[in-house]
């Protein structure tokens, strides 16, 4: 089990293009899964991007088939490992909902993002993945796929009156 340090917002590495992965079901891509699951797991996450452990690749993963502790109002994700993703938007019609991010810790902010999109890419051993989702799990997958284009959920922020700490917005819930 290694928990990896997470970086933070205003370091350099978590703006970059991240590189697909061109082999799969490597020794490799299991040991970054698996550091990416402690580490997540660690933190209480609902997802968790590779570069946001330092590793440039398009690698994410997100869900836990549970109640999030951090996101307590939103319906469980099934455990989900992407890689290579593409995201389609399907409706551009927009949702307002509040993300955070463990590279941004302790602060939550209001992000309008299309409410239904498809997405695709490849798990672990190189099979398919497609799937067409909305509400909080098109949320979800939307964010950490934004980390491998060097995009963080505070610049997609439109409305900065609804940017701030989780202790005074949300002092129900216990960030990590
Ligand atoms: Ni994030």
């Amino acid at each position: 089990m290694t928990i990896q340090t997470i970086l933070k917002m205003g370091d350099e590495r978590l703006l970059r293009m991240s590189e697909p992965v061109t082999q799969f079901d490597t020794p490799e891509l299991h040991a970054l899964l698996q550091d990416l699951r402690d580490t997540m797991q660690a933190a209480n996450g609902a997802g968790i991007a590779a570069p946001q452990i330092g590793v440039n690749l398009q690698v994410v993963i997100f869900g836990s088939g549970k109640v999030n502790p951090r996101y307590p109002q939103y319906e469980p994700i099934p455990p989900t490992v992407l890689i290579n993703p593409t995201i389609t938007v399907l409706d551009e019609t927009e949702e307002e909902g509040w993300e955070g991010c463990l590279s941004v810790p302790g602060m939550r902010g209001v992000v309008p993002r299309p409410r239904k999109v498809r997405y695709q890419g490849f798990d672990e051993k190189g099979q398919t993945i497609d799937r067409v989702v909305e509400g909080f799990h098109a949320r979800v997958v939307q964010h950490e796929c934004d980390h491998l284009w060097g995009k963080l959920f505070p610049m997609r922020i439109r409305d900065f009156s609804r940017f701030g700490y989780i202790e005074v917005l949300f002092p129900e819930i216990r960030d990590s």
